[in-house]
């Protein structure tokens, strides 16, 4: 457990601190500059709070102090909002934040743990970054695009610290496989990974199937059932479609969060669990919020970290490898030799919007597989809304909306008959030029023309 030390003259504040974050941290706390600083000579906390104005030495002298040393411990200032200027002051020399009093609860409780983490996650990362940087994947989530390995640097440190986590991102574009990539990679992927589908669960079961029931809570509770809460008790459990789960059931789950404690429905006795807990949705929960759809405390309790998943359609750089990946499962499902991508097909993928984001590119490959005849999969083997979406179309929607000239336009339709026509012949220019009934020679030509060469 982090330890947290609180330096404050106000007994209340003291307390009332000691008991935010109870169970989260072991609280330490000091009435004076002089109780802090024999404290420190014998224990290094994880984070320390401390109050500027005080009798005796001031807080801003502790933190001289303090960033005399080699590797102190991270402060946040607490100060109460007139005395803003000397917070700015006290950040100047070293503070990493400051919190205002009266503090807010949520807003403290979740900047407290984003210091905490910041702190665990930095020694961590030093080692990790070096490994991640040069990988394609993390877990089975592949990827090489920028936007993904920084998405694989968040996973990896996310994975390292105990918070709360929301996946989101839209729909299909791998938010589960990145929650699993966090249980897998955290300290607790030796225990299970228990997930819960808040959207195929209804309201009435919800809370039951979460936080288990006592025989004969209600009509069909025959016998005593332990929920998810429960089962993924030391490891992680993964709320999915959290947006989701009925306005009632919300605020159990952020008693569940916020105390480690949760009561069986019908039960009497409150039962303590260790439970790290990563959601997902792929719905804008600021807009439910704004509407009153969901609880604005649960949604800043799980919100701590937030992971974006980026569509598709903003790593392009990514189609190729994830349309070979699924390529080469598909075609060892079927039975039969990996297949290969032409030239075309790549293209026509690479051009296509992917509203389904990578499930629909992983549908588009095992339709494509399922039709292709030979060992290369053209353009036509595609279902014709990818087809259709790319190529020809595109052309004509870049020529409306004035992106390309006419003359370019011309000459990139040229370039992709030409191209499909010889990827059909396997790169025969003989049989290429019969089926576009023009000359070798002026196949020949404008295949140099156009800078088109047989794939080496
Ligand atoms: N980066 C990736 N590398 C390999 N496979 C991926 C990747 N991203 C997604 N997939 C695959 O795409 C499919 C969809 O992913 P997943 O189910 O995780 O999406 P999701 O974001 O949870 O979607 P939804 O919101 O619809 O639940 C899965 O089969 C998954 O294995
Ligand atoms: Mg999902």
């Amino acid at each position: 457990m982090p330890c947290l030390l609180v330096v404050d003259d106000e007994q209340g504040v003291r307390e009332s601190l000691r008991m935010l974050f109870k169970g989260d941290c072991e609280v330490a706390t000091a009435a004076s500059v002089a109780e802090a600083r024999e404290f420190l000579q014998q224990t290094k906390p994880d984070l320390i709070l401390l109050d500027l104005v005080m009798p005796g030495a001031s807080g801003l002298e502790l933190l001289a102090e303090l960033s005399e040393q080699v590797d102190p411990p991270p402060v946040a200032v607490l100060t109460a909002t007139k005395t803003i200027a000397t917070a700015v002051e006290a950040m100047r020399h070293g503070a990493l934040d400051y919190i205002t009093k009266p503090f807010e609860v949520e807003a403290l409780r979740i900047k407290v743990h984003q210091l905490l983490d910041h702190r665990a996650l930095e020694a961590e990362v030093v080692w990790l970054r070096a490994e991640v940087d040069d990988r394609e994947r993390l877990g089975n989530l592949l990827g090489q695009s920028l936007v993904m390995k920084h998405l694989f640097h968040t996973i990896t440190r996310v994975a390292a610290s105990h918070t709360t986590v929301l996946i989101r991102g839209e729909s299909g574009t791998g938010k589960e496989l990145v929650a699993k990539a966090i249980h897998d990679l955290s300290d607790r992927s030796d225990q299970a990974m228990v997930t819960v589908n808040c959207a195929a669960i209804p309201d009435n079961l919800i809370e039951s199937e979460l936080f288990g029931h006592e025989r004969g809570a209600f009509t069909d509770a025959k016998d005593r059932r332990i929920g998810k809460f429960e089962a993924a008790s030391g490891g992680t459990l993964f709320l999915d479609e959290i947006g989701e789960l009925g306005f009632g059931v919300q605020a159990k789950l952020l008693r569940a969060l916020q105390e480690h404690q949760i009561d069986r429905v019908g039960g009497s006795e409150t039962i303590g669990v260790d439970v790290r807990v990563v959601t997902a949705t792929n719905r804008d929960l600021e807009t439910d919020v704004a509407e009153g759809r969901f609880r604005a405390d649960l949604f800043y309790r799980i919100n701590v970290v937030p992971i974006e998943v980026p569509p598709l359609i903003e790593r392009r750089d990514d189609i190729r490898t994830l349309a070979e990946h699924f390529l080469a499962q598909s075609s060892s499902r079927a039975g039969r030799d990996p297949a290969k991508l032409a030239r075309e097909t790549i293209s026509a993928l690479e051009s296509y919007p992917w509203p389904g984001n990578v499930r629909e590119l992983e549908n588009a490959i095992e339709h494509a597989v399922a039709l292709a005849e030979g060992d290369v999969l053209l353009p036509d083997d595609l279902p014709p809304a990818i087809v259709r979406g790319s190529g020809v179309e595109v052309l004509r929607d870049s020529i409306r909306s004035g992106q390309l000239g006419f003359d370019e336009a011309v000459s990139d339709f040229e370039r992709t008959i030409l191209t499909e026509a010889l990827e059909r012949a396997d790169w025969n220019q003989t049989r290429a030029a019969e089926k576009l009934r023009i000359t070798r020679r002026s196949l020949k030509l404008k295949m140099d023309r156009h800078k088109i060469t047989p794939p080496t």
